[in-house]
């Protein structure tokens, strides 16, 4: 698979994305017979954190780990990295990927992921970048659809939540913008709806689509409810943040969802989620969270081997 830097789902067709799952299901054994891998011995990834994060840099850390290879990181780059003097992040992404055999970046900026992968000479992985995309969080998020439901093809799948500034929302939409038979249920209130680019995609493409800001009309038809924060840090102050509608699912909703389907999340929730539900087989964002280990190693693997 030819790949040199991960910016966006647009760069995974479906044949990358079948080796991507297949090599996942190996990292998923290799992880779970706890013996030592030297697969990526010798090589360092440089983490770049300008956001907070737990589950990706972790992950990534953890599957760098797993291969044997090893991992210099700054968690806190907006405070803790030249930034705070003044360096452009070109200049930083031109020193570390001199030190680093990978870099793997989380930015406050949308567009940052392009502008750093631009002066890097050794693969760079967005991370995260502003509003805008997410692609490692999606492709884990696809390999949990195909994993828990055997399938990504044919599937109603409703998306809730932030998505105007959800960037993982965006990447899963681009991906779905070229996949047969899917059927999209937008719900959001009407300040956090998905950008306008995003619905000519599906336009152009055909792809049908629902837009609502009524989570409930959505439960009994889907096959995936993915639930996303509202993100307060996107706000410009406390009270605006306030004023937005929220949406939760708790019992009361999973009464009214189909036996066979599933509930994600990238995390973290805030209130999206009642622990209530935690205990209900269609709860998969703990299974969800746990598969980014896998993709991440599969990804590390393609990307320095
Ligand atoms: C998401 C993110 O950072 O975009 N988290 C994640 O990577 N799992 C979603 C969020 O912060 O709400």
């Amino acid at each position: 698979m030819q790949l040199k830097h991960v910016i966006s789902t647009s760069q995974f067709d479906r044949p990358m994305l079948e080796k991507l799952f297949k090599l996942s299901d190996t990292m998923e054994k290799l992880h779970k017979s706890r013996k030592p891998s030297k697969l990526l011995a010798g090589k360092i990834m440089v983490t770049l954190f300008y956001e907070p994060s737990t589950r990706t840099r972790l992950s990534f850390e953890t599957a760098m780990l797993k291969l044997g290879g090893q991992v210099i990181s700054t968690e806190n780059a907006a405070q803790f990295s030249s930034a705070i003097k003044g360096e452009t992040l070109e200049d930083t992404i031109r020193i570390v990927s001199g030190y680093g055999d990978v870099v793997v970046m989380r930015h406050s900026q949308t567009g940052a992921a392009k502008i750093a992968s631009g002066v890097s000479p050794v693969p760079f992985v967005n991370a995260g970048d502003g509003a805008g995309e997410h692609p490692t969080q999606a492709l884990l998020d696809l390999y949990t659809i195909q994993k828990e439901l055997g399938t990504l093809k044919g599937l109603t799948i409703t998306l809730a939540g932030d998505l105007l500034y959800g960037r993982t929302a965006h990447s899963l939409i681009e991906f779905f913008s070229r996949l047969d038979g899917v059927t999209l249920n937008f719900v959001s209130p009407n300040k956090l709806r998905v950008p306008q680019e995003y619905l000519a995609l599906l336009k152009k493409n055909s792809v049908s689509y629902t837009v609502t800001d009524d989570l409930d009309r959505t439960l009994g038809t889907s096959d995936v409810i993915y639930m996303t924060r509202v993100q307060k840090e996107r706000f410009s102050s406390p009270e605006e943040y306030a004023k937005v509608k929220k949406y939760v699912i708790n019992n009361a909703a999973l009464k009214k969802m189909k036996k066979k389907s599933i509930i994600m999340h990238p995390l973290p929730r805030v209130t999206e989620l009642a622990p209530e539900i935690d205990s209900d087989p269609r709860a998969a964002y703990f299974r969800q969270a746990q598969n980014g280990l896998y993709v991440r190693m599969a990804l590390l693997k393609i990307l320095l081997q």
